[in-house]
């Protein structure tokens, strides 16, 4: 058999176009850094049930690449722990995207190493407002302190606070929720009449309770980590009976959804400010709180879900524009735009955190007779208050 020699050149060219599609095509690994083991393990469950939902919803290839996500546990906030897991994940796995990071320390932990390996790392969480100014290589898909605490500020000086004692957990995102609260609080004409820092790693919250019962304030605002923290002092407020002696209640991740049961009837009426409530009114909430309850059955989305699910939908898109060419997929997901099951969000080019809705909202007992943190007002497109370039 012959071949003319054009119908050589076809098959030369084919095989050309084979073998360089091939080569452009890659499976993109993804490392997430979080916790999975100890006393904050719902960090790991959530980011991975909702990455899950994610991937199930919008597969596992885009822009031609295959995507692997790899999970690394770090077991709580251990800034040791985060930039070994890095490394590994950077040297041996090959990973072309960092994220997760539940903890401040977490993140900035991996700070030099994104800039070295010129990789992006996409925050899941952690919420201080200077991580991101540590590298440019950092996204943040979670919220910041600041950008709650300004808007609860200012919902309390126009709902009757005219006093207040901050309560805050002692490290960074503890400290910049104090400070941005207190700066728009005292601007609107309130008073703040104690700064309360509080053991990170402290469960028991009665004497702090009491202190800001004899203090004389009529409005507590707190800040603590989700998790063991935020349920124990929730209680402690409760049965304290700060309630009973005049004291409102102002926090943010107080209420998660993952405790709200836990915390009983006692917890109706408490108001907090925040990005995300899973009783949002969407339709987009609706799919993505019922894709989570069929794939992890007796489920619940909250922030952490939240923080993941568009972290996913940002690398997604970094992929689908770069590949992965690290430099290339940060200079693309500045500006991003998208709508999320929290509502509206966009990628601020200069603080690179999410631009979204702020929304006040007080617990009730929703129709099924489960507790919901149900939103009542709305800030719209509130960017990270706190980021100076
Ligand atoms: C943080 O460490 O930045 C952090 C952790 C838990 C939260 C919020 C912020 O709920």
């Amino acid at each position: 058999m012959t071949f003319s020699k054009s119908t050589l050149y076809l098959v030369a060219s084919a095989a050309f176009f084979v073998t360089g599609t091939l080569a452009q095509a890659e499976t993109i690994k993804v490392g997430v850094i979080a916790t999975f083991s100890g006393p904050n393990a719902i960090w790991g469950k959530q980011f991975r049930e909702a990455i899950d939902v994610y991937v199930a919803q919008h597969g596992d290839e885009v822009g031609g690449h295959k995507i692997q996500f790899i999970y690394k546990d770090v077991g709580g906030p251990n800034a040791d722990a985060s930039k070994a897991a890095a490394q590994e994940l950077l040297v041996r796995d090959g990973v072309k995207y960092l994220a997760g990071f539940d903890f401040t320390p977490n993140a900035v932990a991996v700070a030099p190493l994104t800039k070295q390996a010129k990789v992006p790392a996409v925050i899941f969480n952690a919420a201080t407002s200077s991580i991101n100014k540590q590298s440019d290589f950092f996204l943040r898909t979670s919220f910041t302190l600041t950008q709650l605490a300004q808007p609860a500020a200012e919902w309390a000086a126009k709902n009757g606070s005219k006093k207040v004692v901050t309560a805050v957990s002692d490290y960074n995102p503890g400290i910049d929720a104090e400070t941005a609260f207190s700066a728009s609080f005292e601007k609107d004409g309130g008073a703040v009449l104690e700064k309360i820092r509080m053991p990170l790693q402290t469960n028991d919250f009665a004497p702090f309770m009491q202190r800001i019962k004899s203090s004389g304030a009529d409005t507590v605002f707190t800040f603590l980590p989700v998790g063991p923290a935020t349920f124990a002092f929730t209680k402690a407020y409760n049965e304290n009976g700060l309630k009973a002696a005049g004291v409102s209640f102002l926090g943010g991740g107080e209420t998660d959804e993952t405790t709200l049961d836990a915390l009983g009837d006692q917890a109706i009426g408490l108001v907090t400010a925040y990005h995300y409530s899973d009783v949002h009114d969407s339709a987009l909430n609706k799919s993505f709180v019922a894709k989570l309850q069929e794939l992890h059955p007796g489920s619940r989305a909250n922030m952490a879900s939240i923080g993941a699910y568009d972290g996913a939908e940002l690398i997604y898109r970094m992929i689908k524009a770069a590949g992965s060419d690290g430099t290339k997929a940060i200079e693309a997901a500045k500006g991003m735009e998208w709508e999320s099951p929290r509502g509206p969000v966009k990628m601020d080019p200069v603080s690179r955190t999410v631009v979204q809705n702020v929304y006040l909202r007080r617990v009730e007992k929703g129709a099924d007779g489960k507790l919901v943190n149900r939103e009542f007002a709305t800030v719209p497109n509130v960017p990270d208050l706190g980021f100076n370039p």
